[in-house]
């Protein structure tokens, strides 16, 4: 098991205090990361140790292998294709999702539920699980996590503009000008689940300090909608990760998964890190995992700059996002 690598930051490091800092309590928080397999991870940690879990995790399955990422580094065909170009910028690759074959359906409906089975045990009763999605494949991790006895919450719309969908018939564009053969993206769904209380919600949030999601401020609850912008610019340039999500829109999602502020987070498939960067800037612990050598050296070196990082707390799409006050 690839357990060799584990970095962590220290507690309460003297640094500038990013925008979300939420009251007094948040400073920058301690995390570890490894570089480990998620499901071996997840089989040998001890038993109710974590808090809540908010993911980004691969849908293609495949596309994270080193044949597509090769493929993607050089352009070169498989799940991974280059939107076009209409305004002159450069894209950035995408898995394309529209592939997918029924083996590739039904071997993520078992990555799913092997997923959800070894978190179960893992997680502290009332924990929330946050998994981002998109429109296409989200049921088949739904479904599976359900069976695995998890609840489902409601979902969370991240309002984003991405280049997926909106496109006319391939080859036939000039023949057919009024149709696009689906609909162009504006939202990623991001699941939310929890693992079922123990007794009421109160006693739950007493005994383990979750069951609930953590207010914007006494006055406003956490909402099932944000704005944001893909990430961009410096943030891009901190961590080139194919997947990167905005420090705008995680540091929202990690700091309403623990309703008191305690508690540990685990982001199992965390890329170059954007979550566990996120918890450390909110002032809560984290772990992170991932298995692949390149994205987790990335994640070592990304994780402190992009928790150091003032964010604009304002979606790209010029609508406001709510902002996170801090109840202290
Ligand atoms: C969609 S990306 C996450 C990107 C992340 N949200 C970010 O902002 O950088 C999913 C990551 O999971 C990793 N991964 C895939 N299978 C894994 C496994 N079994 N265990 C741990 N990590 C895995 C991939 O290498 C990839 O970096």
């Amino acid at each position: 098991m690839r357990l060799a690598h584990h970095i962590g930051g220290r507690a309460g490091e003297a640094q500038s205090a990013p925008l979300f800092a939420f009251g007094p309590e948040a400073r920058l928080a301690a995390y570890r990361i490894f570089h480990a397999d998620a499901f071996e991870w997840l089989a040998q940690a001890a038993p109710c140790s974590v808090h809540a879990v908010v993911t980004d995790p691969p849908y293609g399955l495949v596309e994270y292998s080193a044949k597509e990422q090769e493929k993607m580094k050089n352009s070169r065909g498989g799940v991974w294709r280059i939107p076009p170009a209409f305004d002159g910028c450069k894209r950035r690759p995408l898995p394309r999702f529209t592939v997918l074959k029924e083996e590739d359906r039904e071997n993520l409906r078992v990555f799913f539920r092997r997923l959800a089975e070894r978190l179960m045990p893992v997680l502290v009763p009332g924990a929330h699980v946050f998994i981002a999605t998109n429109p296409l494949v989200s049921y088949l991790a739904y479904e599976p996590f359900i069976a695995a006895g998890l609840e489902k919450r409601g979902e969370v719309i991240r309002v984003v503009h991405t280049l997926r969908g909106g496109d006319r018939p391939k080859n036939a564009h000039g023949e057919f000008p009024q149709v696009t053969v689906m609909p162009k993206s504006c939202w990623e769904p991001w699941g939310l689940f929890r693992k079922p209380c123990e007794g009421r919600v109160q006693d739950n949030l007493r005994k383990w300090r979750t069951g609930g999601l953590r207010r914007i401020s006494p006055d406003e609850p956490f909402k099932d909608l944000i704005y944001s912008s893909p990430a961009r610019g410096r943030e891009r340039r901190l961590a080139p990760h194919p997947s990167l999500k905005p420090q705008a829109f995680v540091r929202q999602i990690v700091r309403a998964a623990l309703p008191l502020g305690e508690g540990v987070i685990l982001d199992p498939f965390m890329g170059s890190g954007s979550t566990v960067a996120a918890a450390r800037a909110c002032g809560l612990e984290s772990i992170g995992l991932e298995a692949s050598a390149e994205y987790f050296q990335m994640a070592k070196k990304a994780i402190p700059a992009l928790a150091r990082l003032k964010v604009k707390e304002s979606g790209g799409d010029g609508k406001p996002i709510p902002r996170n006050s801090g109840d202290g």
